[in-house]
This record gives C-alpha cells, sequence and structure tokens, in this order.
C-alpha cells in the first residue's frame, strides 16, 4: 500500500485559485484509484497579506518544509502589491528554501499523435542567480548581484544530462558567457566535465542569444535545454508559445538531493493573469498538467499519463478555452477534461 502523502494547495492570487479548483476533482480522483492523500488548503497570498501583513510567515515555512511531502502552487502577483514582495517572500521563498534547484518545464505539443515533432525540455535552475535578490538602488546606479553556486549548478546540469541520456535527444546549455565570465564561466566549467563523464550525450553550449534564434527559426532540433535561473525563465516562455501559450505550460521544481521532507513543488509556468482574473476565462491546462507532472513525481505514473491523456483528447475533441481561440470557462475546460479521466 501506498504512503500516505501530504500535499499543501497554495492557490495564490488572481487567476491561480480558480485553475487550482480544478485541480481538486483530480486529487479526489487519485484517491479514488487507490492513493492517500492528506490535502491542506494554505491561504498565502496577496490578500492575506493585506489583511495580516504576513506574507509566509517562519512558522509556516518550516512546517511545509518539514511537515509535507508536496506543495501544489497557483500564482502570485497582484496589482495592489506593485513591488511584488509578497510574491518574492512566498514563492522564491518555497524555491530556495526547499532547496529547489531543478525546475522542469516540458513543451510538447498538446492534441498530438504519437511522437510530437516538438519536445523540448527546459532543465532550468531555480534558487540562484539574479534572483538571490541582492543589490542596491543607489543616486544613478542600481546593481543586481546573480550568485550562482558550484552544487547547484552541477545538480541542475546532472538532472538535465540523465534526462537527455535517457530520452537519447541532445543537450543545449544556454549561456553568456562570453559576457558573464564569472557566473557563467562556472557553468561552462562544470558542464565540460559532466560532457566527459556523459559521452553518450550529444551535448553542446550555445550563446543563449543565438539560442532564441535558433529556436524561433526551427525549435524541432532541440532536446534538452539546460540554463540558468534567468536564462531559463525566458526560454521556457518563449517554448511555451510554440506550444498554444502561457495557459498550457506546466512546471514542477525538485530537490534532486532532499535535503527536507518536502522536495517537489508543481505549478503553471504562467503567474497570476491580472486580466483575466475573476472572469472564468484562465485556461486550467497548465495548471493540470503541472498536477500530472506532481503524480508522476509522486510514482502514480498510469494516473498522470491519464491526465495528460484526458487533456489531449479534449483539446483534440476542440475544448478551448478564450486564449486558445475558443469559448469555454476555466470551470467548462477542467469537466472537459475531466471527462476523459478513467474511472
Ligand atoms: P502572466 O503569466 O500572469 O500573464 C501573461 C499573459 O498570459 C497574459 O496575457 C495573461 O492573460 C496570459 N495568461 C496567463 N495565464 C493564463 C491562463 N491560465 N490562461 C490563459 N491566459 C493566461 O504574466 P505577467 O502578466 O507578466 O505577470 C502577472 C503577475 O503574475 C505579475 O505580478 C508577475 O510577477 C506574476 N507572475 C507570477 C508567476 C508565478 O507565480 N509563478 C509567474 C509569472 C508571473
Ligand atoms: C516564473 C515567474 C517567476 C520567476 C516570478 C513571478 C518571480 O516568472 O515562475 O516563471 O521569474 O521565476
Ligand atoms: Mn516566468
Amino acid at each position: 500500500m501506498d504512503n500516505l502523502v501530504r500535499i499543501a494547495l497554495l492557490p495564490g492570487d488572481g487567476v491561480g485559485p480558480e485553475v487550482m479548483a480544478e485541480v481538486l476533482p483530480c486529487l479526489d480522483w487519485l484517491q479514488s484509484r487507490g492513493r492517500r492523500l492528506e490535502i491542506y488548503h494554505l491561504p498565502f497570498g496577496a490578500d492575506n497579506f493585506l489583511e495580516t501583513g504576513e506574507t509566509l510567515p517562519e512558522e509556516a515555512f518550516e512546517e511545509l518544509r518539514d511537515g509535507f511531502d508536496a506543495i501544489l502552487f497557483g500564482a502570485v502577483g497582484d496589482p495592489r502589491i506593485p513591488d511584488g514582495r509578497h510574491a518574492e517572500e512566498i514563492l522564491l521563498r518555497l524555491r530556495q528554501g526547499l532547496e529547489l534547484t531543478v525546475n522542469y518545464r516540458p513543451c510538447r505539443p498538446l492534441a498530438s499523435g504519437s511522437r510530437p515533432a516538438l519536445d523540448i525540455e527546459v532543465f532550468r535552475e531555480n534558487t540562484e542567480g539574479p534572483y538571490c535578490l541582492q543589490g542596491s538602488t543607489e543616486p544613478g546606479r542600481a546593481v543586481d548581484l546573480a550568485i550562482h553556486t558550484e552544487p547547484a549548478v552541477r545538480r541542475l546540469l546532472q538532472a538535465a544530462f540523465q534526462r537527455a541520456g535517457s530520452r537519447g535527444c541532445p543537450l543545449t546549455l544556454a549561456h553568456k558567457a562570453n559576457v558573464l565570465k564569472h557566473g557563467h564561466g562556472l557553468w561552462m566549467r562544470t558542464f565540460e566535465e559532466l560532457r566527459e563523464q556523459n559521452p553518450g550525450v550529444a551535448a553542446h553550449g550555445m550563446h543563449a542569444d543565438a539560442l532564441l534564434c535558433a529556436l524561433v527559426q526551427d525549435p524541432t532540433p532541440f532536446g534538452v535545454i539546460a540554463a540558468d535561473n534567468y536564462l531559463g525563465d525566458l526560454i521556457s516562455d518563449l517554448c511555451a508559445g510554440f506550444v498554444g501559450g502561457m495557459g498550457v505550460a506546466p512546471s514542477i521544481s525538485w530537490a534532486p538531493h532532499r535535503p527536507y521532507r518536502c522536495a517537489v513543488l508543481a505549478e503553471p509556468v504562467h503567474g497570476s493573469a491580472p486580466d483575466l482574473a475573476g472572469k472564468g476565462l484562465a485556461n486550467p491546462v497548465g495548471m493540470l498538467l503541472s498536477t500530472a507532472l506532481l503524480f508522476r513525481h509522486l510514482g502514480s505514473e498510469g494516473e498522470a499519463a491519464a491526465l495528460e491523456g484526458a487533456v489531449s483528447i479534449a483539446l483534440a475533441e476542440g475544448a478551448k478555452s478564450r486564449d486558445l481561440g475558443g469559448t469555454l470557462s476555466t470551470a467548462a475546460m477542467g469537466r472537459a477534461i475531466r471527462d476523459h479521466l478513467p474511472r
């Protein structure tokens, strides 16, 4: 019998709660198939911050870190908090505090048949680079530090090499080592070392600017793309654009070295979409595919594939929210997808 899995749900802001609502029946469905879950809803986000002054209290962070196995996250960001302080103190705190080094962002056409022509998986380092949030604003001068450490770079690259090796696909490292001699110099050295240890993987580095042009011209030759936090953020949104846009792109982050009980967080690539919030217009596909990635990570491979399959079938049958050119609401999209889950 499976162990009990404790999952924390943090819907967050804007469309976050709307897309998270479509996840709940999928968690019930997973339980109906024998997986034992304990699910907790946590309120952290803009409303809670504006009401209580708290973003993610230290006790809550510690409870998440030590008392849960996984987090499902919606999105954070609210126009009433223009400096995004709560987003940093919630989302970046979780990514960094739980050492969720590997952020995996797959991009495949959704309603395609057997083997998609485009099959890119972005491995984004998720805790460092300019996201270390160290810097200063002075008169006439502003500084953002970017810190890269060898253990995190190595963990990210090892995961990317492993995946490219098991897929038998090329691995491309996106970098700007021609300018960022220190930080990306470390990336290049570590990449070279792992390349020598993994002779079976066709791995090479590309300047990120040239990579973006090559991707736009023809994304199909690419397989796994590894990048630091900042470049990975940009590349993954570009790739989302190849397969339907922000509403459909999933992601999952994990800590390969498992420093804490809670070593995984799944969240869509998109943000809180304030332009859509409260209107029932958000596409829940990115959130639901992130949920499928979590099912897979937890060992429920059959259910992960079934949920991904349900999304593909619903889209192939014409279920479309507004971002995909259709008229279905968030809830109607969720229902159209769930209709294709095996009982
Ligand atoms: P965004 O992803 O929220 O929106 C970008 C575009 O994609 C908008 O046109 C939006 O309507 C569309 N979009 C996003 N999600 C969609 C969905 N589910 N269905 C259909 N269309 C969708 O990015 P942004 O506008 O740059 O940022 C808005 C806020 O979200 C900001 O506060 C930003 O900091 C935050 N943000 C948070 C996360 C996160 O929580 N992981 C990610 C990105 C942005
Ligand atoms: C993402 C977002 C975040 C990031 C923001 C909201 C901090 O764009 O998850 O891709 O830059 O990582
Ligand atoms: Mn982003």
